[in-house]
């Protein structure tokens, strides 16, 4: 039985974690993430503003009037716990209004976190089609493995997976950026978490800071499918 889990604050107070994301100037980058994780984007423009516009049609406007995105001293945006409906196109401006960077951001639902454990044979989500007429397949996009959490003993390591979708020929897109304001709804849009077991050598010129993260996902899993777990000083990019 697939055991899903409900993180609802994986994210960090400090800033040592933060995930910095980035663009070529004047460039347009999309990018997945997950919500309740903070997030800089760069913009390295002293006198830099910010625009905001979601996919409801609203005209953009300037970001700072947001309580939890705050305009950095070099120009870059901090957003703190930013939610899915934040999802949408950041634009930042020189004084002159010429553009400098622009980020397509789609923040996927973390309390949607599908959680497998390869040790478990629990399995991540399938490939599935969306019937919108277009022959759209949903599948999970997984970044790299991250590091093991301990070395010289067992340990675990993660992987982070988001929604995307492709048409065929086409290049595929983060879920809630391809479908904008488009009200769909299965199940299989959502976020994915892997972990697996790992041993790894200690390496004493490097330092590990993973955070434990949990052993075994099903028992926790046993009475009921929701649960909530708390994990103050950890960041779930790292
Ligand atoms: C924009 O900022 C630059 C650098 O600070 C300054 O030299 C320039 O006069 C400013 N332009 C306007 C229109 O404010
Ligand atoms: C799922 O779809 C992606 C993107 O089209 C593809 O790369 C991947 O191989 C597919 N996986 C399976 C199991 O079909
Ligand atoms: C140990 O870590 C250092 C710094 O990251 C790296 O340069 C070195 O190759 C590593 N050594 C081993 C045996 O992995």
């Amino acid at each position: 039985m697939l055991t899903i889990l409900w993180l609802l604050s994986l994210f960090l107070p400090a800033s040592c974690a933060q995930l910095l994301v980035t663009c070529a100037y004047k460039g347009l980058c999309q990018q997945a993430l997950l919500s309740s994780n903070d997030v800089v984007l760069q913009c390295d423009h002293l006198q830099a503003y910010w625009y905001f516009s979601s996919f409801q049609g609203e005209d953009p406007f300037l970001v700072s009037s947001l309580p939890n995105i705050k305009k950095l001293p070099g120009g870059s945006l901090q957003l703190n716990k930013p939610q899915p409906s934040q999802t949408g196109l950041y634009r930042c401006e020189d004084n002159n209004t010429a553009l400098v960077v622009e980020y397509e951001i789609d923040f996927q639902d973390v309390t949607m976190l599908h959680i497998t454990h390869k040790g478990l044979g629990q399995n991540p989500l399938q490939n599935q089609s969306l019937s919108l007429g277009r022959e759209e397949m949903v599948f999970t996009h997984w970044e790299p493995w991250q590091d093991c959490n301990r070395c010289g003993v067992p340990g675990e390591r993660k992987r982070l997976g988001y929604c995307y979708i492709q048409e065929s020929l086409e290049n595929p897109m983060p879920c809630w950026l391809y479908l904008g304001d488009e009200k769909v709804w299965s199940s299989r849009l959502r976020p994915e978490m892997q972990v697996e077991a790992c041993l790894v050598p200690c390496n004493e010129s490097e330092e590990l800071i993973q955070p434990f993260f949990t052993s075994d996902i099903s028992k926790l899993g046993q009475s009921t499918n929701n649960v909530q777990l708390t994990c103050p000083l950890a960041s779930i990019y790292r």
